[in-house]
């Protein structure tokens, strides 16, 4: 995935394409580049490495008011400065930046070389600029040349183009995301809007199909064909700072300390305190009656929370699995209309689980997406949607999206449960109260936190494990994945009565075991854990204080008393914690890690 930006207005492009580009940056980071429009023609300066290298290489500023700008994660052809955007033809006359994938470049690639064309680079994107300075040497118009080549284009991509001499912008959606950000007399083009929202927080979100024309005077939203459409505007709700870094040192930590805030505005009006149900009023009442099963898709991080989310379903009583979106296609049960898949996805962008959601609706089953990003593909491509409002995530590892997806999870089971059944599931008179007290559950948790001291000790660790039991397992799949993610060290999570049936063999006295203790039937973890510790493998319990654990463990991650189907997710807060420090220890770019990208548009 990558991220593009463009710019038209008054004043230099560079700053705030410079600007837009670092907001990008969790996008890809593998190369990035700009081209600004002055009255001599086109400008580009690109290079591999990050934006922050690209600033400096610059040097003399490029001047001009128009201008486009790109942050890669390579797919077609290494990091290079060659393979790195914005693309030209031979002439630069004409600029490019592309997200997406184009599926038929190969096709367009020797039809245009056989014409002469000139390619310079190993990527799908180049195409676009050769196809564009195809028809403007065949006579067309710039809009028409645009429009013409966008017209050949098979695959996914949103697209941002400018000619030589024109104030103008033109772009393209399908499939990959775009949204224009618009202020009086200055006009962005971008893929999220953290791109510039230290400018404008009025942006339109486009849809497939549209193609838009930008100018100092305002924006033209039509369709490929150029038949003028309806595209109304949204405030966005977040602030700039909620998107910067403000005092902390990387915005991992800064989003691990949000949670109490993101936690509150998920829940926020979604408990009916009347009648103590889950009212969830983003549905209609009786909305899941004829449901009988459901599924859930997602990759990473989000497949941790929709396996929560799953067990915790089962465990009210409606049958459910959770199930890889990138193994869909291969082995998705059978559905029904009365199925419901449920797609969860912060980014709303994941290109492998925007294809098992479709083929869920394809073959007939009810389609639900769980997700951060208003206006995001999964968000307007299923049935129906639950934002889980966490606010804008930029460290590539996600972590107050994972709390905040499976606290709606955990809501949204409820409610279809009570719907399927008729009643509400018996142990909600519990939970609620608790669910109500997370965000200070969590806050409580993260004013005494030794995370960091435990990371410290076993920093010179082998390999670390992570067990848990019913909701502790995807909470020790989804530590294992954060401390590999992001300290580059081995890690692995298991169900923790699995450890004896072979991982047992890799325990030593260099692989801590971190056991997650969740209420629910923790005898037996501690058991497991014992069972690690027996041949010399330190354990660290995570538990509430007085917990038998604490006893046997060598060490204890501390977390508070609550409710058995929460108490994991409160667990994972220590756990990101642990990572967190850990990686930071071994001096790694935490919020960036290497070869990743935050949201992943290829499948
Ligand atoms: C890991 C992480 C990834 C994502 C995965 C799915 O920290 O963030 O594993 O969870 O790529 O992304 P979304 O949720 O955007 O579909």
């Amino acid at each position: 995935m990558c991220g593009i930006i463009g710019r038209v207005g008054d004043g230099n492009a560079l700053e705030p394409l410079l600007t837009g580009l670092e907001n990008l940056e969790y996008r890809g980071y593998d190369s990035a580049g700009v081209a600004v429009q002055n009255g001599s023609g086109i400008n580009v300066q690109k290079r591999s490495g990050k934006v922050e290298e690209l600033k400096e290489s610059i040097g003399e500023p490029l001047k001009g008011e128009v201008g486009i700008g790109h942050t890669r994660w390579s797919t077609h052809g290494p990091p290079t400065d060659a393979n790195a955007h914005p693309h030209t033809d031979e002439s630069e006359d004409v600029a490019v930046v592309h997200n997406g994938i184009i599926e038929n470049y190969v096709e367009l690639r020797e039809r245009l070389a056989a014409s002469g064309y000139e390619f310079t680079s190993d990527t799908d994107t180049e195409v676009i600029p050769h196809l564009i300075q195809y028809y403007l040497d065949a006579g067309f118009d710039s809009e028409t040349a645009f429009r013409r080549a966008i017209d050949e284009l098979e695959g996914s991509y949103a697209v941002t183009a400018m000619v030589t001499g024109e104030h103008v912008l033109y772009a393209a959606r399908q499939g990959s995301p775009l949204v224009v950000g618009m202020e009086d007399g200055e006009y962005f083009l971008a893929s999220d809007v953290p791109a510039f929202l230290e400018y404008t927080d009025s942006v339109v979100y486009l849809e497939d199909g549209d193609v838009v024309v930008v100018d100092e005077d305002g924006v033209e939203f039509t369709d490929l064909e150029g038949n003028p459409i309806v595209r109304t505007s949204e405030t966005v709700e977040w602030d700039p700072e909620q998107a910067g870094k403000g005092e902390y040192d990387h915005f991992m930590l800064k989003e691990i300390n949000e949670q109490p805030t993101s936690l509150a505005q998920a829940i926020e009006g979604r408990i009916d305190p009347v009648n103590g149900r889950i009212a969830l009023s983003d549905f209609e009442p009786g909305t899941f009656d004829d449901v009988d099963s459901v599924q859930f898709v997602a990759c990473g991080t989000s497949y941790h929370a929709a396996l929560y989310g799953s067990l915790a379903l089962n465990q009210a009583g409606v049958h459910s699995t959770a199930l890889l979106a990138n193994e869909y296609s291969v082995s998705a049960p059978p559905v029904d209309e009365n199925t419901l898949v449920i797609a969860v996805t912060q980014s709303g962008e994941t290109a492998d689980t925007l294809s098992a959601l479709k083929q869920a609706a394809a073959e007939g089953a009810r389609t639900l997406t769980v997700t951060n990003v208003v206006g995001s593909t999964a968000a307007r491509a299923a049935d129906d949607t639950l934002f889980i409002r966490a606010g804008p995530e930029i460290g590539v590892a996600a972590t107050k999206t994972f709390s905040s997806q499976a606290v709606m999870l955990t809501l949204l089971g409820q409610r279809i449960a009570d719907d399927v059944q008729g009643e509400p599931p018996a142990d909600l008179e519990t939970l609620l109260p608790e669910l109500e007290s997370m965000p200070s559950t969590i806050d409580q948790l993260l004013e005494y936190s030794n995370a960091a001291s435990i990371a410290e000790q076993y920093s010179e660790s082998r390999s670390y494990f992570f067990i848990g039991r019913g909701l502790g397992f995807p909470v020790a799949l989804e530590g294992a994945l954060k401390f590999k993610e992001i300290t580059y060290e081995h890690a692995e999570g298991f169900a923790s009565g699995e450890l004896k049936h072979g991982p047992l063999a890799l325990v030593t006295p260099e692989t801590p075991v971190f056991a997650i203790f969740t209420g629910q039937e923790d005898e037996k973890t501690l058991k497991n854990a014992e069972e690690a510790q027996t041949r010399g493998a330190p354990v660290v319990a995570v538990c509430p204080d007085g917990h038998p654990a604490v006893e046997v463990a060598d060490e204890h991650l501390t977390i508070p008393d609550t409710d058995s189907d929460l108490a994991g997710l409160v667990a994972n807060v220590q756990l990101q914690l642990v990572s967190y420090y850990a990686a930071d220890l071994l001096g790694r770019p935490i919020d960036k890690p290497r070869n990743l990208a935050k949201s992943v548009t290829v499948e």
